[in-house]
């Protein structure tokens, strides 16, 4: 059985059908050591290369590869796995999906309940699309360079505790582990974010790296619950502010600051929302408003697009 030091645990991740059916994907858990098991995953890309019966393909979205060989009803496998040449032709041309075989049925890493939250193969890391808005940089970058980009900006105190308010896809979390972090509280509003990126291998240690504790909840709220000066750094990267108005107010700017340290750091990501005059706008009035505040050091990266700050000591 799977324990965690915090209260939450997520157990399945779902596929979309190519009928549209939803589907539920029971995940193989970690506790014993042996890891979660994705299943193997298929992009237009990876079909592409299959096809083409050249080389070594990806079957993790790229973090790593393998040999595989063409016959005539299908691709084998070293494992001795295969998929169909009637599978392959049903993903070919499908581009920007991640798909994945269950019972003999393709899947795509994908849920539609009213909103619609898809996996989507980039050069680097998976992006999240949530109704179409993609909650990552891709143009010039990748995920994960852009959330390596924006961690070292704010500069993570070795054995640091870091406050990581929207989770996504684990990026900006498992970046600060990587730096040096010694623990992230990771706050994630929808369960659904979270199925998907359980189906990401680019998001497995969110799942499996015990310094990492994930809260299913309103960042907003959640913040309340915890101790006042815990950490040291504090990550905010928010949807666009259409989607969620309440994460760019002081108020909450108010809340990040309770629970700094004295001298503690944030990045608040602002992006490039509508038009270059409405994205400077929105960018004048967070740093106004953090400002207001009371933190200092306010000062705005053109490279990562967004704003780095400091609790006063
Ligand atoms: C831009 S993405 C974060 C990407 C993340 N930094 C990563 O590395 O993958 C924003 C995320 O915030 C979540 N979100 C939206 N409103 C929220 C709230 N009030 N509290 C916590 N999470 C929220 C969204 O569901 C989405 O997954």
């Amino acid at each position: 059985m799977c324990t965690r030091g915090w209260p939450f645990q997520v157990r399945r991740a779902v596929g979309l059908s190519l009928r549209n059916e939803i589907s539920v994907l029971r995940l193989h858990h970690c506790g014993d050591g042996m890891g979660r098991v994705v299943p193997p995953l298929f992009t237009a890309e990876t079909v592409r290369l299959l096809l083409e019966g050249r080389g070594s393909v990806s079957l993790d979205l790229g973090l790593s590869h393998t040999d595989f060989h063409l016959g005539e009803d299908g691709v084998v496998f070293p494992d001795g796995s295969e998929i169909g040449l009637d599978d392959l032709r049903r993903i070919e041309g499908r581009e920007g999906a991640v798909f994945f075989v269950r019972d003999g049925v393709i899947l795509q890493v994908a849920i539609s309940d009213g909103h619609f939250y898809k996996l989507v193969p980039t050069d680097g890391a998976p992006t999240l699309e949530i109704d179409g808005v993609r909650m990552h940089r891709t143009r010039g970058t990748t995920p994960d360079a852009d959330a390596r980009m924006k961690l070292e900006a704010v500069g993570i105190p070795r054995g640091g505790r870091g406050l990581d308010t929207c989770t996504g896809l684990g990026y900006s979390a498992l970046s600060a582990l990587e730096e040096g972090a010694a623990l992230v509280v990771s706050t994630e509003l929808r369960h659904q974010v979270l199925r998907v990126a359980e189906m990401n291998p680019w998001s497995r240690g969110l799942f499996e790296d015990r310094r990492l504790n994930l809260v299913l909840g309103d960042a907003y709220h959640v913040v309340d619950a915890l101790p006042e000066g815990f950490f040291d750094f504090v990550i905010h990267d928010p949807p666009r502010v259409s989607l969620a108005g309440r994460l760019y107010s002081g108020d909450f700017y108010l809340k990040m600051k309770r629970v700094l340290v004295p001298g503690g750091r944030g990045f608040h990501y602002t992006g490039e929302p509508g038009s270059r005059h409405r994205g400077i706008d929105l960018r004048r009035g967070v740093m106004r408003r953090l400002r207001q505040g009371g933190f200092v050091d306010i000062s705005y990266s053109e490279k990562i697009r967004g704003v780095t700050f400091s609790k006063p000591r």
